[in-house]
């Protein structure tokens, strides 16, 4: 029997080879990535498009300057293009160039149809023409009367053109709009559209040219190429087999579930895109979310800035996992963002390394040490299990819902707050004091089973933002079972089983050190040392002291000695190294998370040749130690007064 699954159909835009794309480009693609990952972990049959919009007098042009033919010249960037889907595990399912055949075929019949209903004609196109450059230019787009490319003057021409009856559809598509408030996303794009270009009064669109020549040509009038969105988006349907002899696709999946697009073309999405499905008698796409730009800190993003927006570089050096991570969590979909390494560098640092990264190290170190790195078979039950378990049930639920609505980086942070509840679930049930006690011994399996079945959960979350990172988790678990990685095997606790031994090994996101980290300390003396101070002091020198709250990002041992350990604090988002005496009363995963006060304008020092910058404080009676701490887990950097 057949399965009727439902089905779940998003599209990114088609790009232009026209240059290589840079990293503004891979997030609209790996937007559309997740999307459609999460559609399928969630039980959907997913049709996932991508390609590219290979025709017009840009591309003639710039491959005629290369000596090529078109062809030959976008064949290569395309190429390049899938290498970088690839390189980022964009894991579409089909990919359509307009210069495919079955592309052609399908618009060059779009066009007829529309032409044999009256619905395009032809008349008169009049406009503005560089000759040096050989592009047509708008009155409004002109600059000062000149070319905005080149600064030339311009001459006005007048060429026979086909032309769209947008005009005759303008009250429908008004209509439409209205009538479905979920059709353009964000709300703020749809009033855009409304007030800023339906309402004004839509002109009739030129679609077609005789100037130059890379295009697809009108069959029943070849001088004629089809000019640019006619053709560029009938990619949406000519995927599907729309008017070919095998349109089963078509009937399956159409009408799109989301066009993912850019805010700059969400105009010819929601108005010329709908009018030619309307004068088709096509059903209209359910949503298109035009989502914002990235730009870099200097302003706009392009190619010509190099390797730091090249993708394929920032991939080779953060990884892919990292790259998507920070696409979808920095900006919150809809809106502009930044991007720039050092907040790439701290996400890295901060969420991936710190929280999720740690919590799995911490989770199997205890595993290994306590139970001979086997999952232990949970015991007695205790204080805080109901609210881990309770979170880790309702955190799918509120992910599916903002994933619904391709609130990307909201659901990042719902997966994130439960991993900072996992986190502070091994700080409240403090197993390595349980570890000191045989009585406990019930009590720690639970604690170690609950870290280790809540890190499962989490790892299904994940996988739809970041795919090769779950595989490397459920492998150091030593969780072979594929039905332990499902959607469905996530909405019960316990279903791990117990008695799988783990595979310790590498943290899964080493930490990134910036560069000014690295400094050299200067390991010299004070030579004017401070005279010596009476036993009271007053406020003054008091606040000479820097006393600030920081936390344990990372703790590790320092070879070679059984006192020391190295210590990496953040300090109000400043990191910091301190070498620290502690080794003998601290295990290392014990420390981290915890608040602890640090001198913070001590003069830095070496340590083992180790640099250390400050002191952390602590107190002593015969030899047990106590390390100074904050009663609540208040924010770092505060100054200690
Ligand atoms: O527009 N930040 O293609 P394209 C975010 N061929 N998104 C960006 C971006 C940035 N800095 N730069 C580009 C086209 N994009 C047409 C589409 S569809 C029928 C035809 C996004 O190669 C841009 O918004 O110029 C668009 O969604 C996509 O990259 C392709 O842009
Ligand atoms: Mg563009």
């Amino acid at each position: 029997m057949k399965e009727n699954k439902k089905t779940f159909y998003i599209t990114t835009p088609i790009y232009y080879p026209s240059d290589k794309l840079h990293i503004g480009h891979s997030y609209t693609t790996v937007a559309a990535d997740a999307a459609a990952r999460f559609k399928r972990l969630t039980g959907y049959d997913v049709f996932f498009l991508t390609g590219t919009d290979e025709h017009g007098q840009k591309i003639e042009r710039i491959a005629k300057e290369k000596g090529m033919q078109p062809k030959e010249y976008v064949d290569e960037i395309v190429d390049w293009i899938k290498d970088l889907w690839n390189t980022l595990d964009v894991s579409y399912d089909d990919f359509i160039r307009t210069t495919d055949e079955r592309h052609v075929k399908s618009v060059q019949k779009i066009f007829k149809k529309l032409y044999d209903q009256g619905d395009i004609y032809k008349g008169i196109y009049e406009g503005w023409y560089c000759t040096p450059c050989e592009s047509f230019w708008t009155e409004r787009q002109l600059d000062n009367g000149n070319c905005p490319d080149c600064g030339r003057p311009v001459e006005l021409i007048k060429e026979e053109a086909y032309f769209f009856r947008l005009s005759k559809y303008q009250d429908r598509m008004i209509k439409y709009i209205e009538e479905n408030p979920d059709f353009i996303q964000p709300a703020s794009r749809r009033n855009e559209m409304i007030n800023n270009f339906l309402k004004p009064g839509l002109e009739d669109l030129c679609v077609s040219r005789t100037s130059f020549k890379w295009g697809i040509p009108v069959d029943f009038d070849p001088d004629h190429v089809i000019y640019v969105w006619i053709d560029a988006l009938s990619n949406y349907i000519t995927a599907l087999g729309f008017l070919s002899d095998d349109d089963e696709k078509y009937s399956k999946y159409w009408p799109a579930d989301v066009h993912l697009v850019g805010k700059e073309i969400v105009r010819f999405h929601t108005i010329i895109w709908p009018i030619m499905l309307m004068a088709l008698g096509q059903p209209l796409p359910k949503k298109v979310f035009g989502h914002g730009w990235l730009i870099l800190e200097g302003g706009k993003m392009s190619k010509s800035k190099g390797n730091v927006v090249d993708p394929k570089v920032l991939v080779e050096k953060y990884g892919v996992d990292a790259i998507r991570y920070f696409l979808l969590r920095e900006i919150p979909f809809g809106a502009d963002g930044v991007f720039s390494n050092k907040a790439l560098i701290d996400r890295i640092n901060f969420d991936l390394a710190n929280d999720l990264g740690n919590l799995v190290n911490r989770t199997l170190a205890m595993i290994e040490r306590y139970f001979d790195g086997i999952i232990p078979e949970p015991g007695e039950t205790g204080k805080f299990d109901e609210e881990l378990k309770e979170m880790a049930l309702k955190v799918p639920h509120t992910v599916e819902g903002l994933m619904n609505n391709l609130q990307f980086s909201n659901a990042l942070s719902e997966i994130w707050k439960l991993i900072s509840r996992t986190n502070k679930y091994i700080d409240e049930t403090t197993p390595w004091i349980l570890a000191k006690d045989k009585e406990k011994r019930g009590r720690l399996a639970t604690v170690l089973y609950n870290l280790a079945e809540s890190i499962r959960i989490i790892s299904v979350l994940i996988s739809p933002f970041m795919p090769n990172t779950p595989p490397k988790i459920w492998y150091q678990m030593g969780l072979k079972d594929s039905n332990l990685q499902t959607w469905e095997s996530i909405q019960t606790w316990g279903k791990l089983s117990a008695g799988t031994k783990i595979n310790k090994g590498d943290p899964i996101f080493p930490r990134i050190e910036a560069e000014d980290d690295l400094k050299e300390a200067d390991e010299k003396e004070d030579k004017d040392a401070e005279p010596k101070k009476e036993a009271m002091i007053t406020i003054d020198e008091f606040a000479r002291m820097d006393l600030r709250v920081a936390r344990v990002l990372e703790a590790e041992k320092v070879e070679k000695t059984d006192k020391l350990l190295k210590l990496i604090l953040d300090v109000g988002g400043e990191k910091r190294q301190v070498v620290s005496g502690i080794a003998k009363h601290y295990l290392p995963e014990e420390l981290i998370g915890k608040n602890v006060i640090l001198v913070a304008n001590l003069k830095p020092a070496k340590l083992k040749g180790i640099e250390s910058k400050g002191m952390i404080l602590a107190v002593s009676k015969e030899g047990e130690l106590s390390l100074l701490t904050t009663d609540k887990l208040i924010d770092t950097g505060l100054r200690v007064k």
